[in-house]
């Protein structure tokens, strides 16, 4: 049987709708980007992501969120969701069977473009650039494992793609899972107040961000830069360009080579 996801953000306020009507078919919101989380703690949604510009685009029905409780899926009066690994050895793995139904009422309601991702430390590494992928598909299926994490044949069997929020092991995949949303759904049109300030900052065009400063002028006798109080705005494109590059440089010469490499490829 089909279980209702619980929906965060506009729909969510809207207490003339009835529990089916809560669901992505509300014709308003057919259309927003949405994230789908299936999650042991659905109540950790929307979590930070209920709070500031990404709240606010929540309820303005920019984007939306639904959570599948994994729990409602599980076997018998206990719902059990995991068992023993195969071959044996430390903690709990997240059955196939008891996914296959979360996942199966995930699709069924997914109309369009949507990556389906297992958070893991193993997956490729999280960036910008899979933000801004993320941002022109229609929305992102997350799974967040617990315990051990997840029977490899689901993972296998759907081709799910597995992404990392960086080299380290946290207890579940909830955390990285709002990092990755917040990343993305900033992105979308109409969610960051200012639409420059996602062009300017960090990685956009593959360097880190220049310096920021603002009042009081001096501060513990600290000066902000002179060029930046110069009014020239050429000058001060051309001091936070060359800062930008600094920074990058030096601080991670990885960004930098990649830089330079495009650079030198010939334009196709
Ligand atoms: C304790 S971890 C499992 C670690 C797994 N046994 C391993 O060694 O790769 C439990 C869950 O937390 C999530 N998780 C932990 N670290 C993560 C990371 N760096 N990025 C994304 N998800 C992570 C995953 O969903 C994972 O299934």
């Amino acid at each position: 049987m089909t279980k209702a996801p619980r929906s965060a953000g506009r729909i969510a306020v809207q207490a003339t709708l009835k529990p089916r009507e809560l669901m992505t078919d509300t014709p308003e919101l057919a259309s927003a980007w949405t994230a789908k989380i299936i999650t042991l703690f659905p109540q950790a949604f929307p979590g930070v992501l209920g709070e500031s510009l990404m709240g606010r685009a929540l309820k303005d029905g920019l984007w939306q969120l639904q959570t599948y409780d994994l729990r409602s899926y599980g076997i018998g009066k206990h719902r059990n969701v995991d068992d023993t690994p195969a071959g044996g050895g430390a903690g709990m793995v997240l059955r196939a069977d008891v996914l296959e139904q979360a996942i199966g009422d995930v699709h069924r309601g997914t109309r369009g473009v949507v990556p389906l991702v297992y958070l893991s430390p193993r997956g490729r590494r999280f960036d910008q650039s899979m933000a801004q992928s993320w941002a022109r598909a229609d929305g992102v299926t997350l799974l967040c494992g617990r315990f051990e994490g997840v029977d490899e044949r689901v993972l296998q069997h759907y081709g799910i793609q597995e992404v990392s929020l960086g080299d380290f092991v946290m207890t579940g995949g909830e955390i990285a899972a709002q990092a990755m949303i917040d990343a993305t759904v900033r992105l979308l049109p109409g969610v960051l107040g200012n639409a420059e300030s996602a062009v300017e900052e960090s990685f956009s065009a593959g360097l880190l961000e220049h310096p920021q400063y603002t009042k009081p002028a001096e501060w513990q006798g600290h000066n902000i830069p002179d060029v930046l109080l110069s009014g020239n705005h050429a000058k001060i494109a051309q001091w936070r360009k060359a800062e930008a590059e600094r920074i990058t440089r030096t601080r991670r010469p990885d960004l930098w080579d990649t830089l330079q490499q495009q650079a030198k490829k010939p334009e196709k």
